[in-house]
C-alpha cells in the first residue's frame, strides 16, 4: 500500500519506518525543513532503539521517503496517518488541535482516489467529526473514511512496540475503511487483538488508557509516601501487589511523578473533556495536581539534603523524562532541576541521550559533564532522575574517589541500597524510612 504519514515525530517517524518493513511504500512529510533535510540524507532525528538501522535500510531500498510537500505525500495514498503534535494549550490545558486542523486542510485537497484518512495523533472525543468536516469544505468531492487509529507506543521502546502491540484499535463505522486497515495491519492478524469500535470510542479508549497509567503511577507514588511514615517498603509492597495478576507489575515503580509529552496533557486534556461532557472525573484531577505537588516536593528534598551548604554541587543523573529516550518535554528531571536553579544551586548534569534536547532548554544554567563520574567530581550529593539501566551499573569505588561527600539520592529507587551503603555512600531513596 501506499501510505503518508504527516508529522515525523515521536509516533510518526517509527511508524513510517515500521510500515515500510512490512512492505509498504511510506511517504513522511513534515513542515520542519531541518528534520526533512536531515531524514532524506540519511540522519535520524530522534533516538528509539533500533530505529537508525531500520531507518536507513528503508532509505536504501526506496521504500522510505521523506518531503516538504504535502502533495507529493497525499497524493494516491491509500491511507494518510495524521501524526502531529497535539500539544496543551498554555492556559486552558485542552488539547491544542491548532496544527490537526492544519494538517486536515492541507492534506484535504490532493486526496485522490478512495482514501483512508486515520488519525494517530491523541485527539479530543468528536476530532474525528472535525477532521471530517474540513475535508469535506475543503474537498466536497473527496472519497474519504476519517478514522481514529490511536497510538499505544512507549517512547524509549517505539520500534518494539510497532512491531508487538498489545492492541490494535480500529476507530470507524465504515465497512470499507475497516477492510483496509484488515489489510494494512494483516502482519499483525494472528498476533494482535484488533479492536474495531466506533470512531468516538476509539478516540475514548487513548485517554482513558493513558489516564488510567498515571493514576496508577500516582497511585504507587501515594504509596511509597505511605511507606515512608509507616516503616514499610515499596519496593517490597509494590512487588507484592503486583504478582497479583488483576493488578499487574508494570507502572508500580515509584519515582518524582510522572511526565512526557503524553500524560501531562492527556490526563488534562481528559480531565477538561469531563468537565465539558458534565463529567466530572475526580479521580484523573486529584491525580494531576499530586502529581504536580510532587515534582516541587521531590526538589525540596534534594535542596535540604545539602541545606548546610549553598554552595554545595550536586550531580544530576538523568534529564530525560523516562530511561530509553531523549525525550526531555514535561520531564520531570527537568521540572525538578529548574526549581534546584530557582533556589540558586549549583548543578552537572548528564544524561545519555538527552544532553542536546536539556541544553536547549538549560543553556549556561548548568553545567554538562560527559559521563556520570565526571558529574559527581568534587560533588556534595548525586541525584538519580531518570530510570536508565547504566546508572544501575556504576563503580562505585570510582565514584567514590570522585565526590566530595558520599552521598547519594536516589529518586527512582535504581541502585541496591544494601550495596551502596555497605561502600559507605550516605543513601536515600523513595519508600521507606531512609
Ligand atoms: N510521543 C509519544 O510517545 C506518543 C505516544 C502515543 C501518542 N502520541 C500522540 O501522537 C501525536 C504526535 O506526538 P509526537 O510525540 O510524535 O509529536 P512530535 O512533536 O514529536 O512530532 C510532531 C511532528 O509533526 C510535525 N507537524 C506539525 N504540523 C504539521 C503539518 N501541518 N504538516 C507536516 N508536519 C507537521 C511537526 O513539525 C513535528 O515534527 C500527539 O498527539 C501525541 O499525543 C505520542
Amino acid at each position: 500500500m501506499k501510505i503518508a504519514i504527516i508529522g515525523t515525530g515521536y509516533v510518526g517517524l517509527p511508524t513510517g519506518v515500521g510500515l515500510a518493513e512490512l512492505g509498504n511504500q511510506v511517504v513522511c512529510v513534515d513542515k520542519i525543513a531541518a528534520k526533512i533535510e536531515a531524514l532524506t540524507q540519511g540522519k535520524v532525528t530522534l533516538y528509539e532503539e533500533g530505529l537508525e538501522e531500520l531507518y536507513l535500510k528503508h532509505l536504501k531500498s526506496g521504500a522510505l521517503r521523506f518531503t516538504l510537500d504535502m502533495r507529493e505525500a497525499v497524493d494516491g495514498a491509500d491511507v494518510v496517518m495524521i501524526a502531529v503534535g497535539t500539544p496543551p494549550h498554555p492556559v486552558t490545558k485542552e488539547a491544542d488541535l491548532q496544527y490537526i486542523y492544519a494538517a486536515a486542510e492541507e492534506l484535504a485537497a490532493y486526496l485522490d482516489g478512495y482514501t483512508v484518512v486515520a488519525t494517530k495523533s491523541t485527539v479530543p472525543v468528536g476530532t474525528g467529526d472535525e477532521i471530517e468536516a474540513i475535508i469535506k469544505k475543503v474537498n466536497p468531492a473527496a472519497d474519504v473514511d476519517v478514522i481514529s487509529l490511536p497510538e499505544f507506543l512507549r517512547e524509549g521502546f517505539a520500534v518494539h512496540d510497532f512491531f508487538h502491540p498489545d492492541r490494535i484499535v480500529i476507530g470507524t463505522d465504515s465497512q470499507r475503511a475497516r477492510e483496509v486497515m484488515r489489510r494494512l495491519y494483516a502482519p499483525f492478524a494472528d498476533k494482535t487483538e484488533m479492536l474495531e469500535v466506533s470512531r468516538r470510542s476509539s478516540e475514548t479508549i487513548k485517554y482513558a488508557s493513558n489516564a488510567f497509567l498515571a493514576m496508577k503511577i500516582h497511585y504507587i507514588n501515594e504509596m511509597a509516601d505511605f511507606c515512608e511514615k509507616a516503616g514499610a517498603d515499596i519496593n517490597e509492597v509494590a512487588k507484592g501487589m503486583g504478582t497479583d495478576s488483576r493488578i499487574g507489575r508494570k507502572f508500580l515503580n515509584p519515582g518524582p511523578g510522572y511526565g512526557g509529552s503524553c500524560f501531562p496533557k492527556d490526563t488534562n486534556a481528559m480531565a477538561q473533556m469531563g468537565r465539558k461532557f458534565g463529567a466530572m472525573l475526580n479521580l484523573i484531577e486529584t491525580t494531576i495536581a499530586k502529581n504536580d505537588e510532587r515534582k516541587l516536593e521531590m526538589a525540596k528534598r534534594v535542596a535540604a539534603a545539602v541545606k548546610h551548604n549553598p554552595e554545595a554541587k550536586i550531580a544530576v543523573w538523568g534529564l530525560a523524562f523516562k530511561g530509553g529516550t531523549d525525550d526531555c518535554r514535561e520531564s520531570p528531571a527537568m521540572q525538578i532541576l529548574e526549581k534546584l536553579l530557582h533556589y540558586n544551586r549549583n548543578v552537572t548534569v548528564y544524561d545519555p541521550q538527552a544532553m542536546e534536547n536539556a541544553r536547549a532548554v538549560l543553556g549556561d544554567r548548568v553545567s554538562y559533564a560527559a559521563d556520570p563520574y565526571e558529574a559527581c567530581a568534587g560533588a556534595d550529593i548525586a541525584v538519580i532522575l531518570t530510570e536508565w539501566e547504566n546508572f544501575k551499573h556504576l563503580d562505585l569505588e570510582k565514584l567514590k574517589a570522585k565526590m566530595l561527600q558520599m552521598q547519594i539520592m536516589d529518586l527512582r529507587n535504581l541502585l541496591n541500597k544494601e550495596e551502596v551503603c555497605r561502600q559507605g555512600f550516605c543513601y536515600s531513596c523513595i519508600g521507606m524510612k531512609n
